[in-house]
């Protein structure tokens, strides 16, 4: 088990510096999400969407860059575990989404999930959304890692001339 933990967070580790690689002085926010889908998505086979929403006005999602199926355009705040991770302002992490009430069935395949919301300081500016067709498929390896990945992220955007989504 332990080895299997660390075997996890060295791929994580690898995926970091290979972003910040790709990524390099990059600061427009749809090709650096665009690029960190791809990656995800194509690293870990039990990744089956991976994608952004960003926050386009008050307490409103809209699909980003992603892989995967097609998502839902739009979510509002008050929906899904897309909208509790950005109202909330932290990570949601679902074993079993049939388990919970508000999540958004963008496909019946998706069996887990993780939500990680993009804090520029206090402030949310989207969300990362991974679905898997497995239960329990992340858990706080991911979380950990995964969150690095958003704040690197949000650190490049907040080097941008516009600094938008
Ligand atoms: N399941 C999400 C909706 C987005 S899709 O999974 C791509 C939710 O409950 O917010």
């Amino acid at each position: 088990m332990a080895a299997k933990v660390k075997k996890k967070e060295q791929k994580y580790l690898r995926l970091l510096l290979h972003l910040e690689r790709l990524i390099g002085n990059e600061t427009d926010p749809v090709s650096i999400m665009a690029t960190i889908a791809c990656e995800l998505y194509h690293s870990f086979k039990d990744f089956n969407w991976v994608g952004f929403y960003r926050v386009t006005e008050k307490d409103i999602l809209k699909i980003g860059p992603y892989q995967g199926e097609h998502g839902c355009l739009t979510i509002p705040f008050d929906r899904g575990i897309c909208g509790a991770a950005a109202r909330k302002r932290t990570t949601q992490l679902v074993d079993d989404v049939s388990k919970i009430p508000y999540h958004i069935a963008c496909s019946p395949k998706t069996k887990s999930e993780i939500v990680v919301p993009l804090l520029q300081k206090r402030k949310v500016i989207g969300v990362l959304d991974i679905d898997s067709h497995k239960f329990n498929a992340f858990d706080s390896v991911d979380r950990k890692y995964l969150e690095m990945v958003c704040e690197m992220m949000v650190e490049r955007i907040g080097k941008g001339p516009a600094n938008k989504t």
